[in-house]
């Protein structure tokens, strides 16, 4: 078996173009600016939050628990359809990233015994509880993004060594049509603002093609709050006429 870090050496040579994904179908990328862009929210509004306030406590909980599902989501889904393409060609090349994978599940656990305390606990545990989750999601967060490189580096390099586009495409396109549409939902409202707009824009495209014109604009609906009023506005005119106003 070729390994991965060499396949990531080979695609820094003068094959330049297809190797290095410049041009090739990479899976990982826009889920990922989506991850980045949840992770870094939740620990933000972790950090500043004020354990003392109900309400707030409550809210933040919520949040970090939604974060949570996602990331274990994402994760099965890497297991399933890309790990499992990744081992049919290569055997043993997904090894590394299918072990942090077990240890992020025990990560995501220990996070949800901590959350429970937030949620029910006195004020004097919640207090103590929100400093503890805020450290251990940091590293969980630190953890994640080296995790996600590798991913996008070494994992990328043995898929674009061992499948064409269209057979990336494919899997891909399955691991998406596994996604119930309100998760789908979630994952957009987190992926469409954290893109490049060209990047937006590609994604927006592929998806109108594939979907209802309500349900287009239901997807429209949840990315908007994401996103900057310049960022909209580049967006509106790049698609089109839309019947979402605000
Ligand atoms: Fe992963």
């Amino acid at each position: 078996m070729m390994e991965a870090m060499e396949l990531v050496a080979q695609s820094n040579g003068s094959e330049a173009g297809s190797k290095t994904g410049l041009r090739r179908h990479d899976m990982y990328r826009p889920v990922h600016k989506g991850l980045r862009n949840l992770m870094c929210d939740v620990l933000v509004r972790v950090g500043r939050m004020d354990a003392g306030d109900d309400a707030e406590a409550v809210a933040t909980a919520g949040c970090l628990r939604d974060m949570l599902v996602l990331c274990r989501s994402h994760l099965h889904h890497e297991n399933q359809f890309i790990h499992a393409a990744m081992e049919s060609r290569h055997y043993g090349s997904a090894a590394t990233t299918a072990g942090d994978h077990l240890h992020h599940e025990k990560s995501i656990e220990a996070l949800e015994v901590r959350l429970r305390v937030l949620e029910h606990g006195n004020r004097e545990a919640r207090q103590a509880a929100a400093q503890a989750i805020y450290r251990d999601l940091a590293l969980f967060v630190a953890d994640n993004f080296q995790h996600m490189d590798v991913e996008e580096t070494a994992n990328n390099a043995v898929l674009w060594e061992s499948h064409t586009d269209e057979e990336l495409a494919a899997v891909h396109d399955a691991l998406v049509a596994s996604i119930p549409p309100e998760k789908m939902l979630t994952y957009l409202r987190w992926m469409v603002p954290a893109m490049a707009p060209d990047e937006r824009v590609e994604l927006l495209t592929g998806i109108r093609q594939n979907l209802p014109a309500e349900a287009f604009v239901g997807v429209l609906a949840v990315t908007k709050p994401g996103l900057a009023e310049r960022d909209w506005h580049k967006l509106m005119a790049a698609l089109g006429e839309m019947p979402l106003a605000a």
